[in-house]
């Protein structure tokens, strides 16, 4: 093949080539001109490789990989040190599969808790999902392995996924749906970004030029490709006019074909098509062919880190008398549920990894207890959502299990969602836990007073009513390969939990911010809470919630003192003594929170602006320091058409959780200047806003003999000075002497 380089030169021909996949996950070869294809695969909790590239004979499935903790668990580790070593490692794996770009990872934020793919992304949040997102690139991308941060952007739920417009408004978008893609593209730019397949305020994502070329590109500097999702891109000439660099998968001639053709009309620039051709030609100019074949994934050595991240996902939700750990030594404990011996690792679709290795919590429970007598009841049958009298095997199953809890000492009751509960390509409708499980744990709590819940599940399941029947809660959400192995070490005390949730468990359905709004009709969906996603919804409306956001317990305790906050040109600075107060080693995620009371706009109470964790020996204290740039305080200015910071006295709230603050103090941030344009339709109080014209307008009115505290002006404030200058008796000319001056100095300033 002649030298890649010779890809900048490729003719109309290769280059529209070059903008379609030829397989289902293989880019186009240009022989002339030494363009070698790309091999995609999906991800993101591990790589679903499926290497023949044919129609998939099984299914979706591929070859074995390692399945790490989906991104529901690894968000509840919070640790992006974490991520980082998860997409090193599935960096090593592609390499040695001959993957250039692994599918993910998915940053969506949970917008609904219905949306039945929410196993696949982070958290309600888009700064805890920017960071986790960000590290898992850097892991990535270090080993010459592509990310595709996916689906750009708002596809927040699966109901009518290929159709349905997200009708958002631009301010929602940016601090809450962009945020992550932006944080991630300007910190690690992803070699390529995945546009989703719904509309947005009415486009179609793979068509969406303000997207994908003005945000993307102009403003946020994405030097990267953009491929679409899989069948996302329906008009191949609209999609590459917009930016859509690559549309995944192939072969389409005849979409070739009409890109030129449009070319040759008119109708599309050829310079628009070349520089698609070009990042894809320089996509796989990029790639390191060296790797994979000699080097052999350390699959054991995966396994080990799948336990690991398996491990730091695990929340403690409840831990009523300190029933858990349990010791592994004496004892008896009843494993109840079909989830500890065929546990469920990850969501359904294609994000589905075929696992090197199983462990199952059963087997690792026995196998790691050191003298207490672990037996097993299955109790139910997790595909079976109703009461078990329907059935006597069921009915015996259930009794058998409450016999058992009444003989033992401890129960673990495993619960959870089936997997046709939620998947890809379908939300759910409701949020409970299947009733026979239900019913079996009111029974099993009645005979056992020490009963431990450990709850499998992809999306948030309602909790409140019946977390009160038992004392303990283990949140294993969907841990992977290593969840057996993971669930055993905490329960047994070998390792102390420290996940924090990543999204509230509110107490009902009908709390959730979407509610009303949630999934649309007519391919249509409102975004009627607008930026008040997650914990900015429940906090806005004094909602009680089973667990708050940033919620998670440990085996020890910590205690929060001394906390310092510093502003120092463009950083923020907070710093907190944390001691460990109890008896055992822990670590603790401390989270920072700001508000800011006197907003110009409706604004959350409190949001996620830095996090750390600090490991603690019993009786040990740290200092804990959490740096956050003020410009992470910005508001979406909507007048202004830009980002800005509000100046003004901005709590800062340090927690052990988003309703957890053990820490509080105040701190004054100079805001940025965005002053909107002003004109005669200004409101008074616009005018006397305004930091250039604002003392002089202010001065105007005085002389006139409305000073700023005047009644009158309190009724007016809200008035067009248009209107003002219309009442009869008062002139321009009197009440602002020099009101064109002013407007062309606030206007130029
Ligand atoms: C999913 C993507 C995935 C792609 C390829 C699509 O249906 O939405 O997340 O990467 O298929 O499997």
């Amino acid at each position: 093949m002649p030298t890649p380089a010779a890809a900048a030169a490729l003719d109309v021909h290769a280059n529209a080539r070059l903008t379609r996949g030829a397989s289902l996950w293989r880019t186009a070869t240009i022989e002339s001109a030494g363009v070698p294809a790309l091999t995609l695969a999906d991800g993101p909790h591990g790589l679903r490789a499926q290497p023949d590239d044919t129609a998939p004979t099984d299914g979706l499935a591929g070859t074995p990989a390692t399945c790490f903790p989906p991104a529901v668990a690894l968000a509840a580790s919070w640790n992006p040190a974490l991520a980082e070593r998860v997409g090193e490692t599935i960096a090593r794996e592609a390499r040695a599969a001959g993957v250039h770009v692994v599918l993910g990872p998915g940053v969506n934020i949970k917008r609904s808790i219905r949306c039945g793919r929410n196993f696949e992304y982070f958290s309600e949040d888009p700064m805890l999902t920017g960071a986790l997102g960000a590290a898992w690139v850097r892991g990535l991308q270090r080993h010459g392995v592509g990310a595709s941060i996916k689906h750009f952007a708002a596809n927040n739920q699966e109901t009518d996924r290929f159709q349905v417009s997200a009708e958002v408004s631009e301010r929602a978008l940016r601090e809450i749906y962009l945020r992550a893609f932006h944080h991630i593209v300007s910190t690690e730019q992803p070699w390529t970004v995945m546009c989703s397949y719904n509309r947005i305020n009415g486009r179609k994502a793979a068509e969406h030029h303000w997207l994908l070329t003005e945000v993307l590109r102009d403003e946020w500097g994405f030097r990267g490709a953009v491929i679409s999702d899989w069948g996302a891109v329906t008009d191949p000439v609209a999609s590459v006019a917009a930016g859509v660099d690559l549309a995944m998968p192939g072969p389409a001639p005849e979409a070739a074909d009409a890109v030129v053709d449009a070319v040759v009309d008119g109708t599309l620039s050829e310079r628009v098509l070349t520089r698609a051709g070009k990042r894809i030609a320089e996509l796989a100019e990029r790639v390191d062919r060296s790797g994979g074949v000699t080097h052999a994934p350390d699959y054991a050595a995966h396994h080990e880190l799948a336990r690991a991240a398996a491990a730091a996902s695990i929340v403690l939700l409840q831990n009523h008398r300190d029933v858990l750990p349990l010791d592994p030594g004496s004892g008896s404990i009843a494993v109840i549920g079909a989830f500890a011996e065929t546990p469920r690792l990850q969501g359904a679709g294609s994000s589905g990894v075929t696992p090197t290795a199983v462990d199952t919590a059963l087997t690792e429970l026995i196998e790691q207890a050191t003298g207490a007598q672990v037996r097993y009841a299955a109790g139910y049958s997790p595909e079976t959502s109703s009461h078990p009298a329907v059935s006597s095997a069921a009915a015996e199953a259930a009794d058998e299990a409450v016999r058992l809890a009444a003989a033992s000492d401890s129960v673990l009751l495993f619960l959870g969602l089936p997997e046709s509960a939620e998947s890809e390509g379908f939300d759910r409708s409701d949020i409970e836990l299947p009733a026979a499980q239900t019913h079996l744990l009111e029974r099993i709590a009645g005979a056992n007073p020490r009963t431990v819940v450990v709850l499998s599940h992809g999306s948030v399941v309602r909790m409140a009513g019946w977390a009160g029947l038992v004392p303990c809660i283990l949140d294993a959400s969907l841990l992977g390969q290593g969840g057996g192995w993971a669930i055993a070490q905490v329960v047994y005390g070998a390792v102390n939990p420290s996940g924090k949730l990543a999204e509230t468990v509110p107490l009902r359905l009908e709390d959730t911010p979407d509610y009303l709004d949630f999934p649309g009709s007519d391919h249509r969906v409102r975004y009627g809470e607008d930026i008040f996603v997650g914990y900015r919804y429940y906090d806005q409306r004094a909602l009680d919630v089973s667990f708050p956001f940033g919620h998670g317990l440990s085996y020890t305790s910590f205690a929060y003192s001394d906390l310092a906050v510093v502003v120092a040109g463009a950083l923020l600075t907070v710093s907190v003594t944390v001691e460990n107060t109890g008896a055992r080693d822990g670590a603790e995620t401390v989270q920072v929170y700001t508000g800011l009371a006197n907003s110009r706009v409706a604004r959350a109470r409190r949001e996620l602006r830095g996090f750390t964790t600090v490991e603690l020996g019993a009786g040990a204290s740290t200092r804990a320091s959490i740096t956050i740039p003020t410009e992470e305080l910005a508001i979406w200015h909507e007048p202004a058409g830009r980002f800005i910071v509000e100046g003004g006295r901005y709590s800062v709230d340090v927690g052990a959780s988003s309703r957890d603050i053990r820490a509080h103090a105040e701190v004054v941030v100079p805001g940025t200047r965005a002053e909107v344009p002003l004109s005669l339709d200004s409101t008074v109080d616009e005018w006397f806003s305004h930091p250039v014209a604002g003392p002089l307008v202010r001065a105007g009115f005085a002389a006139y003999g409305y000073p700023a505290d005047s009644p009158v002006l309190a009724v007016a404030l809200h008035m067009p000075l248009r209107g003002v200058l219309a009442t009869p008796g008062v002139t321009a000319a009197a009440l602002i002497p020099q009101l064109e001056q002013l407007a062309v100095l606030a206007n130029s300033s």
